[in-house]
């Protein structure tokens, strides 16, 4: 992405103040969503940003529910990779594997199918922000516990302030991470 590309997507997401509680800036992305050309521009640049990443073939997009599945479909597609959806606990009909982690607001759990990654299927996982980190660590550690190889991890929007990247690292074991857009 140029900087003006970055800039005109970066103008389409809206920070709400105290959402989902006091004190924490949620970044909704609704309204790139809903804007078809930055759509397209956006899964574009993730795909490019994607394709970047050393290491390699790409076998499957794990998409953390609910906007890692809005971008992570359109992703797989331009990827030539399947689709893994990495849902919020109790949602998913088949047995699962769960991972437990921690929010700026509680906790959670995400959960995917035992059978989701065949043994050594190379994974990269998407969401739509890094934040604390906390999701995205959940997110890779259950591809390892599925059988996958973390192919890497990539996020529309990166919130450098919290430092995500950081807490983010343990669970990478080396993969690469990166992001299309920054906010300081
Ligand atoms: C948001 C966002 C990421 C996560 C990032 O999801 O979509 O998944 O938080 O935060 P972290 O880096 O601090 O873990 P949320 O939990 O709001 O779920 P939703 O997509 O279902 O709204």
């Amino acid at each position: 992405t140029t900087d003006d590309d970055a800039a005109g997507l970066l103008s389409l997401l809206r920070a709400v103040p105290d959402h989902p509680a006091p004190g924490i800036t949620f970044w909704d992305i609704t309204p790139l969503l809903g804007d078809a050309g930055a759509l397209a521009r956006a899964t574009e640049a993730l795909a490019v940003a994607a394709q970047a990443l050393p290491g390699g073939r790409v076998d499957l997009v794990a998409g953390v529910e609910a906007r890692g599945f809005v971008l992570g479909a359109p992703l797989a597609l331009a990827l030539g990779a399947g689709f893994v959806p990495l849902r919020k606990a109790g949602k998913l009909p088949w047995r699962t594997v769960r991972q437990d982690y921690s929010l700026e607001y509680g906790k959670a759990s995400i959960e995917a199918h035992e059978d989701a990654v065949p043994a050594g299927a190379r994974v990269l996982v998407i969401d739509d922000v890094l934040a604390t980190g906390g999701t995205a660590a959940a997110a890779c550690a259950l591809v390892n516990r599925l059988g996958g190889e973390l192919a890497g991890v990539v996020f529309l929007l990166e919130l450098l302030s919290l430092q995500g990247r950081a807490a983010l690292a343990p669970a990478l074991a080396g993969a690469p991470v990166t992001s299309v857009l920054q906010t300081p």
